[in-house]
């Protein structure tokens, strides 16, 4: 999947799994609004299944045009409004590696992403959530066309405590 920017968006392939793997194993790449605490588990076997992207989730890689150098990921899953087809939504999640933050291709991810799933799926929404003081990713997803719809009161949980969380989406509608 390419786009007409600075980074492209892709599959991931088996020989991304250990870089990927090293990635979610570093605190520096996850960064702290990333870091649940939790164990990491290893994209191996979604790799070799072939189930990194499915029905109701997916995950790609962020390739620099410039040098074709992954220099993040960018993942999705449903979201529930409902129990009818319409009421579901797309929720990502990103991680850039620290040497490629705040250059612009986080924004031109998240909107390659929404423009991805718009195409390719029936969603109606595709949303963000992150914490009131990732102000990178708010700026971000701002610059990516989402608008900024409230905050969810202590929804997150992380070994710094809990947090509130701003929600943005960016619907098919919008410009
Ligand atoms: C959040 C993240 C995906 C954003 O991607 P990015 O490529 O760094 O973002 P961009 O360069 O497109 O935009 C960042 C914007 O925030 C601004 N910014 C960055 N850090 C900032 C800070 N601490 N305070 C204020 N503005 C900040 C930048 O100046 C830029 O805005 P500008 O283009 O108007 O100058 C990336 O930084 C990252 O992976 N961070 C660690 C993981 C993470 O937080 N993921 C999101 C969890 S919800």
């Amino acid at each position: 999947m390419n786009g007409p920017g600075r980074v492209r968006l892709r599959e991931v392939t088996a020989n991304d799994v250990e870089l990927v793997d090293a990635w979610e194993a570093d605190p520096l790449v996850k960064g702290e609004f990333n870091d649940f605490g939790v164990p990491h588990h290893s994209i191996r076997d979604s790799v070799e299944a072939g189930t990194v992207v499915g029905d109701d989730h997916g995950m790609l890689i962020i390739e620099r045009v410039a040098d074709s150098q992954p220099i993040g990921t960018i993942g999705w899953r449903a979201v529930s409004y409902g129990p009818t087809t319409g009421s579901r939504a797309w929720q990502l999640g990103i991680s850039i590696i620290p040497e490629g933050r705040g250059q612009g291709f986080g924004s031109e991810a998240q909107r390659m992403l929404a423009d991805h799933l718009f195409a390719t799926t029936d969603a109606f929404r595709v949303e963000a959530s992150t914490d009131v003081d990732n102000i990178a990713e708010q700026r971000a997803l701002e610059k990516a066309g989402y608008q900024r719809e409230g905050i969810n009161r202590g929804a997150q949980v992380r070994p710094t405590g809990r947090h509130d969380l701003i929600l943005y989406a960016r619907l098919r509608t919008d410009p």
